[in-house]
């Protein structure tokens, strides 16, 4: 997937490969304190290879979006309103885990245009229902990115993070209320 920023700056959408690994640990490392050993990206991309995207400018990668699959009765979860009943069995959803755009290259539609993709795979290629992640709840930019794309802040878990800030748990229902 091509793009053009709002700066004119060119960048490209698409799957990672293996070889990504190390450029987006880099962009993980310098962009969030949520960091995670190399086995857990490989993991990620071994089972879940289309829900795995990188942003490049120039063949450089400024950006990552990476999800996994699971199965969940938790009709939060599921993005089902407050007062439906139980499932009746588990359904599938996306789980957004890490979602990041190196600082020079932020404000330019690369973390929508990353956004966008995801949804697009989980509903797509994966089929589920609905897609869910968690934010530190002092962080504006993405809550407002998430927010533009349709997620609800649905839950809010205290001392979610290692340093103790509560993270929202923000979803978005793919798929009518009733299927
Ligand atoms: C969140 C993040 C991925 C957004 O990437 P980006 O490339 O800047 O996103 P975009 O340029 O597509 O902007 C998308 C929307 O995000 C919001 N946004 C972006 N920068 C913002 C800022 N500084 N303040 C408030 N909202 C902002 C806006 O709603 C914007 O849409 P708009 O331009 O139509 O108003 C990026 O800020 C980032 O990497 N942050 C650090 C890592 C992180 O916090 N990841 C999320 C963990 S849950």
């Amino acid at each position: 997937m091509e793009a053009l920023g709002e700066e004119g700056l060119p960048f490209r959408i698409r799957r990672a490969r293996h070889e990504d690994i190390p450029a987006v640990m880099l962009v993980n490392l310098k962009s969030l304190p949520e960091n995670y050993w190399q086995g857990f990206y490989k993991y990620l991309l071994d089972n879940w290879p289309e829900a795995f995207l990188v942003a490049e400018v120039g063949g450089v990668i400024v950006g990552y979006a990476m999800s996994r699959v699971e199965e969940t009765m938790d009709p939060v979860l599921l993005g089902l309103p407050d007062n439906a009943p139980p499932p009746p069995a588990p359904g599938k959803v996306g789980h957004l885990v890490s979602i990041a755009v190196l600082r020079e290259y932020r404000g330019r539609g690369i973390g929508s245009a990353l956004l966008a993709e995801t949804i697009r795979v989980m509903k797509e290629v994966y089929r589920a229902e609905a897609i869910y992640l968690e934010v530190r709840v002092s962080n504006e930019p993405a809550i407002r990115l998430y927010k533009k794309f349709g997620f609800v802040i649905r839950r809010r878990i205290p001392y979610y993070y290692r340093d103790g800030e509560d993270a929202y748990v923000m979803v978005k229902r793919l798929l009518p209320v009733d299927s």
